[in-house]
């Protein structure tokens, strides 16, 4: 927290006023920082960079954060990883503020490791039920409208290890299977109009490049509506982890279908059924019987400060509580935070843009006392719908599942300021 001077004083008291009216659980504690005066070392002693210039522009010719900013990184989970070319790393979620996921730190989910493309040597092919079979360099696909949209992208899996009770401590790890970037990208219908659908095509298979040549069968109503074939992240090339030269971006829909590496479209009349929407990527329900396809990625939102990595040093006092909330069908309108295990709800304050099928930031100040608390946070999109109980989930799903659990997070602060990941009856 920084320092209170003088000057500063009469900023957080107004601040401290409006805290009152809108936001407070009860008084405010104490002043958030020191007195000048009382003989900081870090403001009394010269530091080296008030004495010494510099590196110059030539040094960091691509930037990189600062050295102080080294433990902030994308991490996984030992025993999930077996094979790191068939795995998964995780957002850390709890280091990150506002809605845009730096390229760096943007999730990976490989199913045969990351493809190493030279873009002067990859083909964009669309066959099937078109007029015209096309294949296009990337050079043709510059020549195409480009929009830029900024979208989550979600995989089915995440929170998945949380079905059958809390397992991971860490929202890094509970619900770091998400990012959201600005792409840059061609709307997929003009590459379909180029080829010309027959009357009888009703079915996409975008094929990735990599060695797993993934597939997902992709309703066409879907891919006219709103997908892009991406060439950008954030405004530079996609990373080769995020599928460099071209991915698909299918918006609000299950993070598996957003084909990297993106190499062929085939047009055809019904679904493929092939692995990844069959053996993988589909709800297995309690009477046995499993869901055919589950695109949409329902309303979540979780907590990401704070959580078990982000514990609260300050003990008591001002506290700002933050998270993220996301839904594939829409712009989140509102989210409740409860500090007593879903008991009592309170709306949060969004803050900052409030796009369709993109996250959201939300904020909760309040004075805690030092007590015990027990975080929750629950998501309502544009639909009405409401961010469920895991155990609502579980009467409905049974806990057969691993993909789409977007059931409440709980968080249970100690009077330490330490956080564990728990679940509430
Ligand atoms: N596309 C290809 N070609 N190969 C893959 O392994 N993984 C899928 C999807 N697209 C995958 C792929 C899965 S399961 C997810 S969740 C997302 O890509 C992950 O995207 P990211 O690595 O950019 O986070
Ligand atoms: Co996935």
């Amino acid at each position: 927290m920084a320092k209170l001077i003088d000057g500063t004083r009469n900023k957080l008291s107004s601040r401290r006023g409006f805290l009152k009216a809108g936001l407070a659980l009860g008084g405010m504690a104490a002043t958030t920082g020191a007195i000048a005066g009382e003989g900081d070392p870090a403001i009394l002693e010269k530091k080296d960079w008030v004495q010494y210039t510099g590196d110059g522009v030539d040094a960091r010719p691509y930037g990189t954060p600062s050295e102080f900013e080294e433990h902030v990184t994308r991490k996984n989970v030992a025993w999930l990883t077996a094979d790191p070319v068939s795995s998964v790393n995780f957002t850390p979620l709890h280091e990150l503020d506002g809605i845009i996921t730096p390229n760096g730190l943007c999730f990976e989910r490989h199913h045969a490791g990351i493809a190493e493309i030279d873009p002067a040597e990859h083909r964009l092919m669309i066959n099937g039920l078109v007029e015209k079979e096309l294949v296009f360099t990337m050079e043709d696909l510059m020549r195409f409208p480009r929009e830029n949209r900024v979208y989550f992208l979600e995989c089915a899996a995440n929170t998945g290890m949380e079905w059958h009770g809390s397992q991971l401590n860490g929202c890094q790890f509970t619900h770091g299977m998400i990012h959201n970037v600005m792409y840059t990208g061609i709307p997929l219908k003009y590459l379909l109009e180029e080829a010309g659908l027959k009357t009888n095509a009703k079915w996409l298979l975008p094929e990735g490049a990599d060695a797993s040549g993934m597939t997902r069968s992709l309703p066409l109503a879907k891919a006219l509506e709103d997908c892009l074939v991406a060439f950008k992240m954030n405004g530079e090339a996609l990373r080769p982890e995020q599928g460099y030269p071209l991915r698909l971006v299918v918006p609000g829909w299950e993070g598996n279908m957003w084909i990297k590496w993106l190499r062929r479209i085939e047009v055809g009349d019904q679904p493929w059924h092939h692995r990844e929407e069959t053996a993988k990527y589909t709800d297995l329900m309690e009477n046995g019987k499993a869901r055919h396809f589950t695109w949409e990625m329902d309303a979540k939102s979780v907590i990401t400060n704070p959580s078990p990595q982000a514990p609260l040093l300050h003990k008591s006092g001002h506290t700002v509580l933050s998270g993220i909330a996301w839904s594939g069908r829409g712009k989140v309108d509102r989210v409740d935070i409860s500090l007593d295990g879903g008991r009592n709800w309170r709306p949060a304050r969004i803050d900052g843009l409030s796009l369709d099928k993109s996250m959201h930031r939300f904020y909760y100040e309040f004075d805690w006392d030092g007590s015990p608390l027990l975080l929750q946070s629950r998501a309502i999109d544009s639909t009405g719908y409401i961010q469920p109980t895991r155990n609502e989930l579980r009467a409905i799903r049974g806990t057969n599942s691993i993909y789409h659990n977007n059931g409440i997070q709980t968080w249970h602060v100690k009077s330490d300021g330490e956080v564990e990941n728990v679940e509430v009856s």
